[in-house]
C-alpha cells in the first residue's frame, strides 16, 4: 500500500481576499504534494479557511452581513484563487463545518479530562488582527509588535490551558527530534522562547459567540487559535474516521509563515501532548514575501492579487517565479521587473527555446520520430547530477535549489547542442551522429520535464504530449522514471507554439 503523506498549509483568515503572500505558501505546499504523488505516495494535501473569532465577527459587522455570510463569500474567493493557480488540494476545510466542531470538542474534552484546562481570570493586552495576547514587554511603544497598532486591554474570566506544564517536555521533544522545526534559525528561536518560560494561556471567550462552544461549559466559545490549530486533526479524521486518522496523523509537513511560528511550534505541540496525540513530523516556517521591502497589508495598500500576475505570466509563470525567485526560508522582496527578467531568461529562453529548438531539429532531421540511437554523451552525467540534486533539495524543501538543479540540466543541454552542432552533422549527411545527438537532447528534455512537473504542471504536460507520450505526465513514477534512456524510439514528436512567449519589458 502506498505510503501516506500529509501536508498542510495554514488556514487563511476570511477577513479579506487572498494575496500573493497567501499564494506563496499554498503553491509551495502544492509543489510538495505533486512531487510526493510522483513518488507514488498516498498524498493528503490540506488547505482551508479560518472563520471564527473576533476579527471575522468585526469584518462581517463592517460589511453589514452575518459572520456566516461573510465567511461563505470570502472562503469561496480562496477556492477560486486556488483553482486558478492549479492548487491540487485533496481537502479544503472550513472551521465552521460540523466535522470541525465535532473534532474540536473531542480534542478539548481530552485535554480537559487530562486536567490541563482550568478556570481563571485574564487581564492583559489583546491584538485583534493577530487574535493574540501580548505581555506588556512584548509591545512596541504600547502597540502590537506585528501590526504596530493599539491593542485592547481585556479582563475576562476564561479557561486556561496549562501550557506551563509543558516547558520541559517540549524541550525534551525537540532535543530528540532535531528536524521537527526548520529552518534551524526558527528552531533556535522557538527553543529560546520555550527556555524563557511558558505561561498558561487563555483558551476560551465569553465576550463573543462566534466560535465553537466548550463541551463542558457552553457559555464559553473556544479561542480562535485553539480552534484553528485543531483543523489539521479534523481533516485527518479525528472524531469521525479512526482509520483515516491513524493513517494520516501525524502530519508529515506543516508549512507556515514565520509570524505564526509560536502558535505552531509551542502551543500546538503542547496541545497535542495534552490530548495524547502525536506531534507533526516537521513544521517548516518560511519568510515573508515583501513588496517594496514591507509586509503586504491592507493599510499599506501594497497587496498584490494573484489574478493580476496570472493574467500576465500564466499559471506556470506565476508558480515558477515564486518557487525560483527566493529561498524558501528567509524573507524575499517581490518585484515586477525581476519577475519579467526571470520569466524571459528561465522560461522563455532556457526551457521554452530548448524545447522548441530540439523538437524542430528532430522534426526536420529525424522525420519527427524519436531516433533509436543515442550518443550517451555528457548529458548522461548531467542528468544524473540534476536528478540527485533536485531530489536532495526537495527533501529539505529547498524549492529554488531543486529548480536551479533542473535548469542547470537545460543549460547543459543547450550547451551540448551548441558544441555538437547537429545542423552541420545533418548537412554533412552524418545521419546517425545527428540522430544520436538529438536522441540525447530529447532524453534530457524528458527528464527535465519530469523534474519540473510539480512546479509548472501545464507546460510540462504539453511538452510530454509533444514528446509523443500518450499517457499523462502525472502518471509517471519516481525514481524509476528519472533513469536515463527511457524515451521510446519511434515516439511521434510534435512541434508547437512557444511554451512561454517572451515578454516585452515595459519601461
Ligand atoms: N488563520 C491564521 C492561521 C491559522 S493556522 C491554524 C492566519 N491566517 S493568515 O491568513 O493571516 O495568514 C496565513 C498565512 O499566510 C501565514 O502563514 C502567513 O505567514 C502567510 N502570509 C500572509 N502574508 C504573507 C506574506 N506577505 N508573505 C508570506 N506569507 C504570508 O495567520
Amino acid at each position: 500500500m502506498a505510503k501516506p503523506f500529509f501536508v498542510t498549509t495554514p488556514i487563511y483568515y476570511v477577513t479579506d481576499a487572498p494575496h500573493i503572500g497567501h499564494a506563496y505558501t499554498t503553491v509551495a505546499a502544492d509543489v510538495l504534494a505533486r512531487w510526493r504523488r510522483l513518488h507514488g505516495d498516498d498524498v493528503k494535501f490540506l488547505t482551508g479557511t479560518d472563520e471564527h473569532g473576533l476579527k471575522i465577527q468585526r469584518a462581517a459587522e463592517q460589511h453589514g452581513v452575518t459572520p456566516n455570510e461573510w465567511a461563505d463569500t470570502t472562503s469561496q474567493r480562496y477556492r477560486d484563487t486556488w483553482a486558478l493557480l492549479g492548487i491540487s488540494y485533496d481537502d479544503f476545510i472550513r472551521t465552521t463545518e460540523p466535522r470541525h466542531r465535532i473534532a474540536v470538542q473531542e480534542f478539548l474534552q481530552r485535554i480537559y479530562n487530562a486536567g490541563d484546562i482550568e478556570l481563571g481570570t485574564y487581564e492583559g493586552e489583546y491584538c485583534v488582527p493577530c487574535e493574540a495576547y501580548y505581555n506588556a514587554d512584548e509591545l512596541e511603544a504600547g502597540n502590537c509588535p506585528i501590526h504596530l497598532r493599539a491593542v485592547d486591554h481585556v479582563v475576562e474570566e476564561n479557561y486556561f490551558f496549562r501550557l506551563s506544564r509543558y516547558q520541559q517536555r517540549l524541550l525534551d521533544y525537540y532535543a530528540a527530534h532535531p528536524h521537527a522545526i526548520e529552518p534551524e534559525s526558527k528552531r533556535n528561536e522557538v527553543l529560546g522562547f520555550i527556555r524563557g518560560g511558558l505561561r498558561d494561556f487563555s483558551m476560551s471567550r465569553t465576550s463573543i459567540t462566534w466560535g465553537v462552544p466548550l463541551p463542558w461549559d457552553e457559555g464559553h466559545v473556544t479561542y480562535v487559535w485553539f480552534d484553528a490549530l485543531i483543523n489539521y486533526c479534523t481533516a485527518a479524521g479525528l472524531g469521525a474516521d479512526d482509520e483515516s486518522f491513524a493513517r494520516f496523523w501525524p502530519a508529515d509537513v506543516q508549512l507556515i509563515g514565520k509570524d505564526i511560528l509560536r502558535f505552531h511550534a509551542v502551543f500546538w505541540p503542547a496541545m497535542l501532548m495534552a490530548a495524547g496525540l502525536e506531534l507533526p513530523r516537521k513544521i517548516f516556517a518560511h519568510g515573508w514575501l515583501l513588496v517594496g521591502g514591507e509586509k503586504m497589508s491592507k493599510t499599506s495598500l501594497n497587496q498584490i492579487a494573484p489574478e493580476a500576475l496570472v493574467e500576465e505570466f500564466g499559471v506556470d509563470g506565476f508558480r515558477y517565479h515564486f518557487m525560483a525567485d527566493q529561498r524558501f526560508g528567509p524573507d524575499g522582496d517581490f518585484s515586477y521587473e525581476s519577475m519579467v527578467t526571470r520569466y524571459n531568461s528561465d522560461l522563455a529562453n532556457n526551457f521554452g527555446n530548448l524545447a522548441n529548438r530540439v523538437l524542430n531539429m528532430a522534426t526536420n532531421y529525424c522525420d519527427a520520430l524519436v531516433p533509436l540511437g543515442r550518443a550517451n554523451g555528457p548529458l548522461v552525467a548531467a542528468s544524473e547530477a540534476a536528478v540527485r540534486n533536485a531530489n536532495s533539495c526537495m527533501e529539505s524543501l529547498d524549492f529554488s535549489g531543486a529548480l536551479s538543479a533542473t535548469w542547470d540540466l537545460m543549460s547543459a543541454t543547450n550547451a551540448y547542442v551548441e558544441a555538437s552542432e547537429p545542423w552541420k552533422l545533418h548537412k554533412r549527411s552524418e545521419t546517425e551522429a545527428c540522430a544520436a545527438v538529438l536522441g540525447d537532447c530529447l532524453e534530457t528534455l524528458r527528464i527535465a520535464t519530469l523534474l519540473a512537473q510539480a512546479v509548472i504542471p501545464d507546460a510540462t504536460s504539453e511538452l510530454w504530449r509533444r514528446l509523443g507520450f500518450g499517457d499523462h505526465i502525472s502518471a509517471q513514477r519516481f525514481p524509476d522514471a528519472l533513469v536515463w534512456g527511457q524515451l521510446p524510439a519511434g515516439n511521434v514528436l510534435t512541434k508547437g507554439d512557444p511554451l512561454f512567449p517572451r515578454k516585452d519589458v515595459v519601461a
